[in-house]
């Protein structure tokens, strides 16, 4: 069990350092050694959002950080443009309407990234518009999507726009500032390679101008009452905070800033390259359309002559590697290898040598290591 290869899109593998920095001592959340911690992990927190906004941690997973977007800026009947190109967009648009909202969808077939033209003629289409919402990342179909060319086009129209960065922040470009990203929101578990459990979001003047003047439903996810405990001193958070999250939190962000976030992007880019490579070579075809593959994510369709359960089956079975599955409609057509965190040739070439033994085993015919020469040659090219 412990040896275990996670590569699946989050949870990831968290490192020794991490895990340790979990066992210290539990500290009083309202204290001044908890407020130093806090301060010290939200300004990581900023710094890999790559904004001066605060950022707030929040007890929970991703889906709280989603929650708390929608729920303190949207009202009832409050037109809301969603980008839905996958399982995590349609999340964003059902909390949109959980919470009052109108949703204008914007569907974009999986697979696919959304097109900023599109989006400019939709926003042109409707007055009113309170925010549009989309996610940078599609771990469902394993897409990217434009986000850096939609904030450009967003800066024209009131309206915020809120983005979803939880498989992509510390693993892809996320700049929160430089993009005009209002809000803007992440999970611990993914590309920080955290555990699972903790969420944080940031917010800018503009979006924060909207959260005042909305008299929100949400208790636990009220982002005023976050703002209100994190700017006394020694900061705080307005209910008990996962303490021993929290030490993970700043061991996995002083991780990433170590490694540096350039350097850490980059070998995400080159993990999800020879990834792509290596499948190709095997005779995989990959589910998304060329030229919107994700940065920390492949999905791969179920080559024909092989279950889900006969593929994936074996390589948890035989080889104790963990991929994950589709989700939907995707269920048993695609299967999906994460290479996010700290993933990289190592876990990739044991990935790779193993789904061709299986492949074989299933009857499919190429020259065998093939796709780790692959991996090795995207690798040696980055050297
Ligand atoms: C893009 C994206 N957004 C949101 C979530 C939800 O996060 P969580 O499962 O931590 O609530 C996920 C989880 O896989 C995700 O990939």
């Amino acid at each position: 069990m412990e040896d275990t290869l996670l590569m699946i899109p989050g949870p990831t593998t968290v490192p020794k350092r991490v895990l340790d920095a979990m066992a210290q001592p539990i500290v009083n959340h309202r204290g001044p050694v908890y407020g130093e911690i806090l301060e010290e992990t939200t300004a990581m927190m900023s710094e890999v959002f790559q904004t001066d906004n605060k950022s707030y941690l929040l007890t929970g997973s991703g889906t709280s950080a989603m929650e708390a977007a929608i729920a303190n800026i949207v009202e009832k009947g409050d037109k809301v443009i969603n980008v839905v190109s996958g399982k995590f967009g349609q999340r964003l648009q059902q909390l949109t309407e959980v919470f009052g909202g109108e949703s204008i969808e914007i569907a974009v077939p999986w697979g696919q990234a959304a097109d900023p033209e599109e989006i400019k003629r939709v926003l042109d289409e409707n007055d009113d518009v309170k925010a549009l919402t989309m996610i940078h990342n599609e771990s469902s179909t394993a897409v990217v999507n434009p986000i850096q060319e939609v904030g450009k086009i967003m800066k024209d129209y009131d309206a915020l726009f809120v983005v979803d960065t939880v498989s992509s922040l510390a693993g892809d470009n996320v700049k929160v500032d430089e993009y005009g990203l209002d809000i803007c929101l992440t999970g611990s578990q993914k590309c920080i390679a955290a555990p699972p459990g903790m969420a944080a979001i940031t917010i800018n003047d503009d979006a924060w101008k909207v959260i005042d003047s909305v008299d929100s439903p949400t208790y636990y996810l009220d982002l005023k009452a976050m703002r209100k405990s994190g700017d006394k001193s020694p900061s705080q958070t307005p209910y008990t905070p996962n303490v021993s999250m929290t030490y993970a939190m700043r061991e996995a962000l002083s991780m990433v800033l170590e490694e540096g976030l350039d350097a850490r992007i980059k070998r995400h880019h080159i993990g999800a390259e020879a990834t792509r490579e290596a499948a190709k070579t095997l005779g995989l075809d990959l589910f998304a359309r060329e030229g919107d593959y994700s940065n920390t994510l492949t999905a791969i369709n179920m080559p024909e002559g092989v279950t889900d359960n006969q593929l994936r089956g074996t390589m948890r079975n035989k080889y104790q590697i963990e991929l994950a599955g589709g989700q939907d409609h995707l269920k048993g057509n695609i299967f999906r290898i994460g290479h996010m965190g700290t993933t990289g040739l190592h876990e990739l070439a044991m990935t790779f040598a193993c789904l061709e033994m299986t492949l074989k085993e299933f009857g499919f015919e190429f020259e065998s290591g093939a796709g780790v020469a692959a991996l090795e040659d995207i690798y040696l090219k980055n050297l």
